[in-house]
């Protein structure tokens, strides 16, 4: 299958898998402990029906989505991801691209493999920044400095890594610290010949933005243990004070999912959140993100710009977000899935496939514009519920 032919994201997951060894995959497919978290992900979608409405002029759709002051193409944007380059050589810069020209916002990771700097020439009015506070304060501060001085709008500081989380996938193939490869975690990487002469060519990826703090000759091997000393240290509130002080553009978190952490975050003039359970990788028990947006919205969606990521794989997906209360989705394995599929063209394949979708469900259920969406479309347990979430329609019926 070539990447036209992926007719969803599935496919370009399935391209990807073919594409590199199970170490590399695992890393990217996986969630930690039972992985309930991941399933509880997929079904809180899944669960969740829209109730169409007919007799509504769809023939013109549109998804374009502002968000802080900014137009975007379509309401959902790219989600920051480490070690991208394990997948694909130079894949945060394929993001990067990819969301460029598809006029969407991309993050990139804390512990990304590219450049802050390069970022900023390659998509300067799409490049948002995400901080792992470091421990040594000076170095954060050193980096805010620099996604600032690259131009960056947004600076995002994920909050839901207090401490490594149990990646048993990653345990069982050896991809720990240090690495610990068996036999047949090598004898499986000879299966992938693509993706083993770019790794001999380019070697272990490197988070190329820590490369100076590491110390002047470090490699990618003692970056690797110089960030995982520095990251991993709670991050506090008086962080995020000093932090908002610092930063002059959108001051985002990541990885909020209580309502009182919210209302907390929007006293003290965070601009938007990231509801979000890192994709199911850290606390195994936590619930799906989409399922806590409700509590959120209530408490603080009149204040701050809500998004969401976690488990989104498909237009209507980011529907069903968006009727709940988002105003904005990321993506995270889906679009890495394109970039080890197919580099650029692969994230520009993922982005198309979920694009169209969301089109097309926007026709199907009778919204022609983002701000038709709302509650009034998801599915209703129980008549009232339909009054609540729509008494403009039920009394116009009554
Ligand atoms: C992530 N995620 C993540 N989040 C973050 O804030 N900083 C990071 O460096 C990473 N790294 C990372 C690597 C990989 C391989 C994955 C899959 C995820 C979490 C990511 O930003 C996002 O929250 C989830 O991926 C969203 O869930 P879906 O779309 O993958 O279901």
């Amino acid at each position: 299958m070539d990447l036209d032919r992926a007719v969803n994201v599935d496919d370009l997951r399935k391209l990807a898998k073919k594409r590199m060894p199970k170490i590399a995959f695992d890393f990217i497919e996986g969630g930690c402990d039972d992985e309930d978290g991941l399933t509880r992900n997929e079904r809180a979608f899944r669960d969740k029906a829209i109730v169409p409405r007919y007799m509504v002029d769809v023939s013109k759709r549109d998804q374009t989505a502002t968000l802080f002051g900014r137009t975007y193409a379509s309401p959902f944007g790219i989600s920051p991801t480490g070690l991208a380059a394990l997948f694909r050589p130079g894949a945060d810069m394929m993001l990067a691209e990819a969301a460029r020209d598809a006029n969407l916002p991309f993050v990139m990771s804390g512990t990304g493999t590219g450049l802050i700097e390069d970022l900023g020439r390659v998509a300067p009015d799409h490049g948002w920044y995400q901080l792992y506070p470091a421990r040594d304060r000076k170095i954060s501060e050193d980096i805010i400095r620099r996604a600032h001085d690259a131009g960056l709008s947004t600076l995002v500081v994920t909050v839901d890594v207090p401490a490594g989380s149990k990646r048993e996938r990653n345990m069982r193939n050896g991809f720990t610290r240090p690495l610990r490869l068996s036999l047949l975690t090598k004898l499986d990487a000879l299966r992938y010949p693509g993706w083993l002469s770019d790794y001999l060519k380019h070697g272990m990826p490197m988070f190329q933005n820590w490369q100076r703090y590491a110390g002047p000759n470090a490699d990618a091997d003692a970056v690797a243990t110089f960030v995982s000393s520095q990251t991993r240290a709670s991050v506090t509130w008086k962080d995020i004070e000093d932090f908002r002080r610092l930063w002059p553009g959108n001051f985002v978190i990541k990885g909020i999912m209580h309502p009182d952490d919210a209302l907390r975050a929007a006293e003290l003039g965070v601009d938007g959140l990231v509801v979000s359970n890192h994709g199911g990788r850290q606390l195994d028990r936590a619930p799906a993100a989409l399922d806590v947006l409700p509590a959120i919205n209530a408490a603080v969606g009149d204040r701050m710009t809500l998004m969401l990521d976690s488990g989104i794989r498909r237009g209507s997906d980011v529907v069903i977000a968006l009727c709940m209360g988002a105003k904005f989705v990321f993506l995270g394995r889906p679009t890495l899935y394109g970039a080890a599929a197919g580099g650029v063209p692969g994230v520009a394949r993922a982005l198309t496939i979920v694009r169209e979708e969301l089109d097309m469900t926007m026709a199907q259920m009778g919204a022609p514009t983002l701000a038709d969406l709302g509650p009034h479309f998801m599915m209703w347990d129980r008549p009232e519920d339909l009054r609540r979430n729509s008494p403009g329609l039920v009394s116009a019926a009554e």
